[in-house]
């Protein structure tokens, strides 16, 4: 199964100001709906939080710090899934994805939530596509994948 990793970053590698912050900055909503509608999607309870409704058309798996990423990961039938954030969720499957799609949006927050806070481990990523996002000037989402072989 592919797991994405799938975000919206700034410039310097946060997703959010703070924990609490209901993400309005980004721009690639219908990108992100596209891609993963129909297939799985996991989050953090803190994400979970911050949407004002669910996740139409998609099994929303929400994650708790005792919550086994494997197994959860081993009760989905289907040929990708998609982890949506927060970071700290993102930091906790690291270890098991397979590709991350990253929309890197004209910001600067110089600090809050990273990517992938405490991960204490370096990914090898290898780029896979670039992709324009529809009807906004300078946006891209870049495609990688996982190198597990170094
Ligand atoms: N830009 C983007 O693409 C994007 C995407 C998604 C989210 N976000 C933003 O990211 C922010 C949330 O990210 P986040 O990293 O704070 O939260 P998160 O990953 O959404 O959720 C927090 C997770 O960490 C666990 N946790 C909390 N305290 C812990 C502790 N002391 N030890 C171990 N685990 C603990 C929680 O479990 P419990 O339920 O047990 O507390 C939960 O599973 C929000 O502002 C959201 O809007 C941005």
């Amino acid at each position: 199964m592919d797991i994405i990793l799938i975000a919206a970053t700034t410039a310097d590698g946060y997703i959010a100001r703070h924990s609490n912050e209901v993400v309005d900055w980004s721009q690639d909503l219908r990108l992100f709906r596209k891609q993963t509608m129909g297939y799985p999607v996991i989050m953090g309870s803190q994400t979970k939080k911050t949407l004002a409704m669910d996740l139409d058309g998609r099994e929303t798996t929400v994650i708790h710090r005792h919550s086994d990423p494997e197994k959860i990961l081993d009760k989905l039938h289907s040929d990708k899934c998609f982890i949506i954030g927060g970071g700290r969720t993102f930091t906790r499957f690291a270890s098991y994805l397979t590709h991350i799609y990253l929309t890197i949006h004209p910001l600067i927050f110089g600090k809050g939530v990273l990517l992938f806070p405490d991960l204490n481990k370096e990914l090898d990523l290898v780029f896979l596509k670039m992709l324009s996002v529809d009807g906004v000037k300078g946006l891209y989402q870049f495609q990688y994948k996982i190198n597990r072989s170094s």
